[in-house]
């Protein structure tokens, strides 16, 4: 059986790669074919179709861990680092708006998570931290493709006190540590050489000390109103259910929401 599924996902894959070439060529040919030289292009790629899960395998209320978002979703956090296929389950896209409300989004790494949030670490002069700054709300992605699934997480932001940074910094190799302290993220520089001279002369001013944490670099915590588990079907009659905090005095339609642990609540949506 076993044997069988390998075979039929590899056999998809060789499908899904065929289609992605047929439609580069085709637009190579379209291209190509323009009399004049033009720098506009355009390529149609709507006919990439991956195959997600079948119809015996869905996703419902039933197979939700726990009636609480966190314990379900360290579930599938554990389903994805046992995956083979995923190398960094716990990269995740962070989106965040500034004062105007245009977004941003990049991914990062999720380094600590529980009931109180979901952290990671970066530059607190960076794009995102002005847009947190101006905007202290943002949302996390994670895709695990291998496994069909998506969480969608959103709250508000706020940053992790001085001695859980330090404790975090302390814990990384020296190199990483020269490298944040060095890097002046997301401002110019002039060339990768200007950079590495940068590092190698404040690598051999710290040679034989231990490395502080600059101010510059610290952590945050996104702490969760909404949390949204998808999985994939191939009929495209996805799996989406949401959990999200009850509003002060709603009223909730027990037909559709329903009571979670504490203050959440669960509801599935359409695809
Ligand atoms: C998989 C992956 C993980 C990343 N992890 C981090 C991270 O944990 N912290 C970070 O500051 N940047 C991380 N980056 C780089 C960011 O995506 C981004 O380039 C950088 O933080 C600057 O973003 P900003 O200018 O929007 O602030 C990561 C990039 C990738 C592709």
């Amino acid at each position: 059986m076993h044997f069988i599924c390998v075979r039929s996902s590899e056999f998809n894959r060789i499908i899904h790669h065929l289609n992605y070439f047929r439609t580069q060529i085709a637009c190579s040919l379209r291209k190509m074919s323009k009399e004049s030289v033009t720098t506009e292009f355009h390529c149609n790629i709507g006919a990439m179709r991956a195959k997600y899960h079948d119809e015996s395998d869905t996703f419902t209320e039933e197979d939700l861990v726990g009636k609480d978002p966190i314990s379900h979703f360290q579930k599938w956090l554990n389903d994805a680092v046992k995956c083979d296929r995923i190398m960094e389950a716990n990269a995740m896209c962070l989106a965040t708006a500034n004062r105007n409300g245009v977004p941003s989004a990049r991914y990062v790494l999720l380094k600590g998570y529980g009931s109180d949030g979901f952290e990671f670490f970066t530059n607190y002069n960076s794009r995102k931290a002005c847009d947190l700054e101006e905007n202290p709300q943002a949302a996390l992605t994670f895709y695990w493709e291998p496994l069909k699934r998506q969480v969608r997480i959103e709250g508000k932001v706020e940053k992790l006190s001085e001695p859980e940074s330090d404790e975090y910094f302390s814990s990384r190799p020296k190199v990483s540590q020269i490298s944040a302290s060095v890097s002046k993220q997301t401002s110019l520089v002039a060339s990768r050489d200007a950079m590495l001279r940068e590092v190698e002369e404040f690598a051999k001013e710290v040679e034989n000390s231990d490395l502080k944490r600059p101010k510059h670099w610290g952590g945050y915590r996104v702490i969760p109103n909404s949390y949204e588990f998808w999985q994939g079907q191939s009929n495209r009659l996805h799996d989406r259910i949401r959990f999200r905090k009850l509003q002060e005095n709603e009223i909730i339609d027990e037909n559709l929401t329903h009571y979670g642990d504490g203050d959440w609540v669960y509801e599935r949506l359409y695809p």
